[in-house]
This record gives structure tokens, sequence and C-alpha cells, in this order.
């Protein structure tokens, strides 16, 4: 059976049948505007059928476009669609509906649209179809990550996703901010950290040797040995010492084995990075940073948080209204243990041993934003020794001018600090950390010409997504997540 040849959509607005006529009243729009078209508007609805209804004399249908969160109602009175056509109209198919604005009955929608004619794009066998109108888990979800964007739960995930994306180039560039664009190929470790992925053209069942019976890396392809970047950090802060304001916003990845709801391999990192500032002023920015997102998505995606705060977290809204007005709290790593250390001695347990010198864990940074302070906390000042080469040392020679940035629920999202801008201090460090010095010649080298205080730091996209959102598991707020073990899609 051949259905009627659809109307496509221009770039102009205009739809035209194949034959390039002009065909539709009103152009191609997308379901959000139709709610809010008046009554009697002529129009064409296309998108994917949630679900579909028969009753008496009438069949409703649910579709969704993925601009908006509630799906438009389709009324089809039984009789105007011919059924060699609505037979194919079902859960999962791709479809164009052609009809009249018309005021729903329906509680919680203004309007429906009145099918005159329908196309059938796509059909979609609805007894294999995987996604079907029951809830289905975030797990199952996962495994159908082609399918799962047209779910409820992660379109609404993408349309913030979207929308944060949109607010975090907005902020940056409303204060002049450059964007940089960081290399994703890189042969030097920013983090020092070495949990790095090799980037190698090489044969690995015939690896080429030095005489030494090393790897000879010599003859890869970019000539020594690659990696994909962890972070842009290094190369921010070449271009913040002659832009003086910069930002990156890109992908990162990590070859740690987290196997945990917050960890991913390769994940979106946003960091700033500015001359002339000190921690003092990367807290303040961090923070107004933070708080214009929230406020930009509280205003930009109302029916998506709603869905969030009443299918997936009923504290999502009124946290984000709370952080969108108050201040964060602050403390230094010293004063967070002295927190945790009278928590313990109060009967609050820890897996982890809390005393000064030790890491936070997450356990302990939630404790910190989750009972002691309600909100978010920004801890400063760290022991030198679990922190990153780049941070500064402060007078005390024990701590650096580093800064976390915990969320409730979440932990850290935001890790910066001020950077040490010394050259005789930082080659020390490198060499104390048994760093290889050759690689960060580059790095040493913008200590000897036209040095500057400077700041900055990285909020992990994804992280701020789980707050925002409340979703519980990193792996669904990323279109396709890759984790130890999957890489599937
Ligand atoms: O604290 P991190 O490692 O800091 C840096 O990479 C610095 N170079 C940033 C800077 O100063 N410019 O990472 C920054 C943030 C974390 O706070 C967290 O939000 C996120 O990146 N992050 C991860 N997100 C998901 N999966 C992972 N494996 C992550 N590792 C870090
Ligand atoms: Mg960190």
């Amino acid at each position: 059976m051949k259905h009627i040849i659809p109307a496509l959509w221009y770039p102009d607005g205009k739809n035209r049948d194949v034959t390039g006529a002009a065909k539709l009243i009103r152009p191609g729009e997308y379901i959000r505007d139709i709610f809010k078209a008046a009554t009697g508007t002529a129009t064409t609805a296309r998108g994917w059928v949630k679900t579909r209804r028969d009753s008496k004399g009438v069949t409703f249908i649910q579709l969704s476009d993925g601009s908006t969160f509630a799906d438009l109602q389709i009324v089809v009175e039984t009789g105007t669609i011919p059924e060699n056509i609505l037979k194919d109209v079902t859960t999962g198919a791709c479809i164009a509906v052609i009809g009249e604005v018309v005021e729903s009955p329906a509680a919680g929608q203004s309007v429906e649209l009145k099918a005159r004619e329908i196309q059938v794009y796509g059909a979609a066998d609805s007894t294999t179809y995987p996604l079907q109108k029951k809830g289905h888990t975030m797990e199952f979800l996962r495994g159908i990550a082609h399918l799962r964007p047209r779910s409820n739960t992660f379109g609404a995930v993408y349309r913030v996703r979207n929308a944060i994306s949109y607010a975090i180039h907005k902020f940056y560039q409303e204060r002049g901010f450059l964007y940089l664009t960081a290399p994703l190929i890189t042969t030097s470790d920013a983090e020092g950290a070495g949990a790095m992925f090799s980037v190698s053209t090489l044969d690995m069942m015939n690896l080429p040797r030095t005489s030494e019976g090393q790897i000879d890396y010599e003859q890869d392809f970019f000539g020594k040995k690659a990696h994909l970047t962890v972070s842009g950090q290094l190369e921010a802060e070449i271009f913040a010492l002659a832009f003086s304001n910069v930002y990156t916003f890109g992908p990162t990845f990590r070859a740690e084995n987290s196997n945990t709801p917050r960890h991913l391999a390769e994940f979106w990192m946003i960091e700033p990075e500015m001359a002339f500032c000190d921690l003092d002023g990367n807290r303040q920015l961090a923070e107004e940073f933070l708080k214009y997102v929230i406020a930009y998505v509280l205003d930009n995606c109302k029916a998506d948080l709603e869905f969030f705060n009443k299918r997936i977290d009923d504290t999502v809204l009124a946290t984000l209204e709370n952080v969108a007005g108050s201040d964060f709290a602050h403390v230094t790593y010293t004063e967070a243990i002295s927190i945790l250390e009278k928590a313990v001695s109060g009967g609050k347990s820890f897996e982890f041993p809390v005393f000064w010198g030790a890491d936070l864990q997450s356990e302990h940074e939630r404790y910190l934003t989750e009972e002691t302070f309600k909100k978010p906390v920004i801890v400063t000042d760290y022991p030198k020794e679990i922190k990153a080469f780049y941070m500064r040392l402060n007078d005390d020679e024990k701590t650096v001018r580093a800064m976390d940035v915990l969320a409730p629920r979440i932990g850290e999202i935001i890790g910066g600090s001020q950077r040490e801008e010394r050259y005789d201090v930082l080659l020390d460090k490198i060499r104390k950390q048994n760093l290889p010095e050759e690689h960060y010649w580059w790095y040493l080298e913008l200590r000897k010409y036209g040095t500057a205080p400077h700041a900055g730091f990285g909020l992990g996209l994804e992280r701020i997504l789980m707050y925002v959102t409340g979703m519980k598991n990193i792996r669904d707020v990323i279109p396709f997540p890759r984790v130890p073990g999957y890489a599937d899609f």
C-alpha cells in the first residue's frame, strides 16, 4: 500500500508537497508552537506517536516532536482518515498530521489538533517496538539508547542539557570571555594524574621497539606518545595570558576505573580561566555562574523541571529556587575537617577516615553540604599533597589555593584553583611530583614571559545536569555514556 507522499519542510519555512507547490496554510511548526496557536488555525504537526487510544467514533493519538514536554493530542473522528492509513498509526510510528487547532475539553491541555489528513513517514511494528507506555527502568532505557531520546525522561533531560549549554555560552559571552576550543589530542597530562587514554596508530600485534625494548613511539602517528585530554586547562592558561578571560567547553576523557553513578570516561567540561584573578575572584565567579545557569533553567525549562520534580525527585524545584536566591557557604579545608571530626566524635560514622591531610570522599562532601550547610559549599585551601601540581602554594607552604564546589546529592561539581604563576615554585613542584619536566616546558615558559596571577575552574556538565534534574545516575544525562566496559552506540 502506498501512502500519500508526505509534505516536506523547507528552510524558508513554507511547506510544499513534492511537486514544489505550497501545500499548507501555515509553515512547518514545532508542537510547542501549536500549543500557543489560536483555535481555528490550520497547521501540520510532525512527530512520533507515543500512544494511540480508540474509543467510540474517535481515535486519540499522543504525538511528540521533542520540542516540548507535553504531547499534542490528535483527535481523529472515525471516517475522516482512511483505515489503511490509520492502521499504521501506532506507538513509535512517525507521522504528519494536517488539521485544525481546536479547544481541548481534556484537562491539562489548552488545545488539540483535529486531523484532516494523516501521512505516515515510517510505520513501527507495535508488537516489537521497545518503548512502551508503561514506565521503563533507566537500565532498560540505556540499552536502547537509539530510542531513549523519545522517552519522557530522556527527552526532558536533553532539553535541559541543551538549555544549560546555551546558558553557559551566554554567561561567558555576556562577560566578554573568549571561547577557546582546546585540543582533544595532547601529549601532556594536564592533571598530572596519569588517568589518560592512549591515542595511537601502532599495530598492537606488532609493536616497534627501541634498542632498550621499549615501545618506539617515535614511529607512532605523532612521533611521540599521545593521549586524549583530561582537561583543557593548561591551554586555557596560555590563552588567558593573551586574552585575559577565556573559557573552554568541550569533551574530556578520563581512564579512571571508577564504576560509580557520578563518573564517566567521557564527559563535558566548562573551564573558565581568568588572568588578574585570585582565589576569591574565582570563587565569586563560580557562584555567580552556577546561579545564572540555574536561574536560566528555572525560567526556560518549566515543564521539564516540573516533570523531574514529580517523577524523579520531589526536592528538585525547591532546591533550585533556594540556590538561586541564597549565598553559598565557604569553609577552608581545615575548617571542613574539624566539622567532620566533630561529627565523628558526635557519633557519625564514615567509611573513610577523617584526619587533616586525607582527601575528602564523596560521603564527607555530602555530609558537609547536606547535613551541615544544606546548600552548596565551597571548600578552599586543601593540603598540597592531595591536589594537582599547578595550584598556587599558600604562604604556610602546606596548603594550596584550591577550591571545590560541593552540591547536595552530588558532592563535587566544580574543581578549580588559583594557579602557581611563580616559575621557581612551579618547577620545584613538577620535580617533587616526579612529573616529566620536558612535557611542561611551554607551561613553565609562560611563567618566564609576562606571567600574571590567574585562576580558573572546571564544571562537569553532567554533574550540574544531575543536580538540576535530580537524575541519580550520570549515565542518564549524557546521550551515549562511556564507562568501564561499555561504549555502545
Ligand atoms: O576537579 P577536576 O579534575 O578539575 C580539572 O580538571 C581542572 N583542570 C579544572 C580547572 O581548574 N580548569 O574536574 C573538574 C570537574 C569536577 O568537579 C567534576 O564536576 C567533573 O569535572 N568531573 C567529572 N565528571 C564526570 N565524570 C568524571 N570522571 C569526572 N571527573 C571530573
Ligand atoms: Mg576535582
